[in-house]
Formats: C-alpha cells, sequence, structure tokens
C-alpha cells in the first residue's frame, strides 16, 4: 500500500492487515509503551483545509508514537490564504522533504489529485494519506469504525448493521459501508429520509429504509450520522425539531435493536438532533472507544505506508 486514499477496493486480507497491524498497537495507543522507533526520522505534514479535532489530533498523537516529526500546517495563517495552489502548496512541503502528507479537504478527489502529483513529480517515496475528502470518503474513519465493530462483535459474518442519518452527504458512511460490505457483514441498511439517501445507493449493496422503527429492528450496530450542514445548499429537508422525531436516536428506538447493540457516531455530535443525550452517554455508546482506537488505526495505516 502506498498511499491510503479510500477503502473502496482494498482487498479484504489488507483490510484485515490493518486491523491485526492496529491491534498490536493498543499497548502503544494506550500509553503502556511510550514510544516505538518505525517512522524515526521521517516527517508527517497534516493538512487539514476543514476544520477536526478527533482526526487530525489523533494523526499527531499517533505519528508522535511511531517517533515522527509532525507538521501542523495552519492553513488560515499558510500561503494558501494568499492565493497559492493546493499543489504549489505541496511542492514547497515536498522540497522541505515530507514523507507523508494527511490531507483533509472540502473538494472530493483533493487527497488523489495530490498523490498523482507527488507520484509523477517527487518519486515513489512520499505517501498520502485520505483524512476526509468533500462527501466521498474518509477511510481512517472507516477503518477506526471496523476495528470498533470487531473488538466489541468479534464475527462480520454475523452481523446487522444499520448507518442513520444523512447518508447524502456523508464520507464516512460511504467509507463504512465499504468496510463493511468488503469484511463480509451480510446485511448493511441505510436509513433516512429520501432527500438524505443518494440515489442508487442500493447499488453499494445495502437495503434501504426510510421508517427508522423498521430499520433499526434487530439490529447489532448503529452508527449514527450528523445533519452536514456545511455541504447542504439548498437542500430540501425537515427542521431540526422534526427531524429529531422521525431520525433520532431516543432510548425507546434503541429498544428494537438487538438488546446488546451497540451504538457509534464518528462525532461531532448534534446533540437532540440526530441523537439524545442519554443515548450518546448511555451504557450501549462507544463513541469514544471509536476515538481512542482511532489512534491505533492511525499507527497501522501510517506504519505500513512508511514500510513501502
Ligand atoms: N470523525 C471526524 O472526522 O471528526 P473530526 O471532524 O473532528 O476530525
Amino acid at each position: 500500500l502506498k498511499h491510503l486514499l479510500t477503502i473502496e477496493g482494498l482487498p479484504r486480507a489488507t483490510v484485515q492487515h490493518i486491523l491485526d497491524t492496529a491491534e498490536s498497537f493498543v499497548g502503544v495507543a494506550e500509553r503502556e509503551v511510550k514510544k516505538v522507533p518505525l517512522l524515526r526520522g521521517k516527517s508527517v505534514f497534516n493538512l487539514f483545509f476543514e476544520n477536526s479535532t478527533r482526526t487530525r489530533t489523533t494523526f499527531e498523537i499517533a505519528a508522535k508514537r511511531l517517533s515522527a516529526d509532525v507538521l501542523n500546517l495552519n492553513i488560515n495563517t499558510s500561503s494558501a490564504s494568499k492565493g497559492e495552489s493546493l499543489l504549489d502548496t505541496v511542492d514547497n512541503l515536498a522540497a522541505m522533504h515530507a514523507d507523508m502528507f494527511v490531507v483533509r479537504h472540502a473538494a472530493s478527489g483533493a487527497p488523489f489529485l495530490i498523490a498523482e502529483h507527488l507520484d509523477r513529480h517527487h518519486g515513489p517515496h512520499v505517501h498520502v494519506i485520505n483524512a476526509g475528502d468533500g462527501r466521498h470518503a474518509h477511510p481512517t474513519q472507516g477503518l477506526l469504525d471496523m476495528y470498533t465493530i470487531r473488538h466489541f462483535k468479534k464475527d462480520f459474518t454475523q452481523l446487522r448493521v444499520a448507518i442513520v442519518g444523512d447518508v447524502l452527504h456523508s464520507r464516512v458512511a460511504r467509507s463504512d459501508i465499504h468496510g463493511l460490505t468488503t469484511l463480509g457483514v451480510p446485511e448493511v441498511r441505510v436509513i433516512g429520509p429520501l432527500t438524505l439517501l443518494p440515489a442508487g445507493v442500493e447499488q453499494m449493496g445495502v437495503r434501504v429504509f426510510t421508517d427508522m422503527r423498521e430499520g433499526l429492528k434487530d439490529v447489532d450496530v448503529i452508527i449514527m450520522l450528523r445533519l452536514q450542514n456545511e455541504r447542504m445548499r439548498g437542500a430540501l429537508l425537515p427542521s431540526a425539531q422534526e427531524y429529531f422525531k422521525q431520525y433520532g436516536l431516543t432510548r425507546e428506538k434503541l429498544a428494537l435493536a438487538k438488546p446488546d447493540a451497540i451504538v457509534m457516531h464518528p462525532g461531532p455530535m448534534n446533540r437532540g438532533v440526530e441523537i439524545e443525550s442519554q443515548v450518546a452517554d448511555g451504557p450501549q455508546s462507544v463513541i469514544l472507544d471509536q476515538v481512542t482506537f482511532g489512534i491505533a488505526v492511525r499507527m497501522a495505516v501510517m506504519s505500513i505506508l512508511g514500510a513501502n
């Protein structure tokens, strides 16, 4: 693996190898072991053209636990604000001997463009990790979600998983669907209003439900999604109140899933819009476990890329 741009098309064995490698890093991620030297002498550049709390921070922690040098480019104070192009920015950072770029961008495809450019102009040893591009993909979130599900549920081949909410604008939903189908989950459901489901989503191998109560029946895993207001331009939407009534995860709706179902959310959460606090903070929630596992998963991805 040279770059990690999407989960789509990755062989099952590669996804499993990343999850197994992450498992071997849990002790380092959770600070039982301080650091490992796998990326010593390497420079990781975090390029976040969109805001982030979890992804940027856990990439930084993960890189430091692998002994890499980490540079966080502040886009607002960089020369991008004077009109410097994306690829000129990347060329200049590559000239500073960057070994790995972690890229988040509002434009779907931006990390692919950067990877192609680096391959053509800077040789074979600079790696790109997509940290979320537009509504397209967020592969490390998808992988940490798969890690979380494997941790709590063990066997992917026995599961019913529901992804609920704004699937249309969600890069996490796409990466999760690719991860779940690659790992052999027999039933992946998407639940939401038709205005927030992509046309033809069934072709991704999912069952579609517009009624949340029907869709949650007997599921093992519930992945809630945020209403991505920043990506909705004039979309026909219910009000937040109406949305919560129909698609908000409440204790009453959660009771329709299996009694040991886990509740996930990639964050940031809109409490009272897609999820009620008693569920987000309740005994079935693994939302903060997802964040912690993100460190080990990102260590795994960076160490695997860095070895190539
Ligand atoms: N899950 C996620 O991508 O969160 P951040 O936007 O805080 O990185």
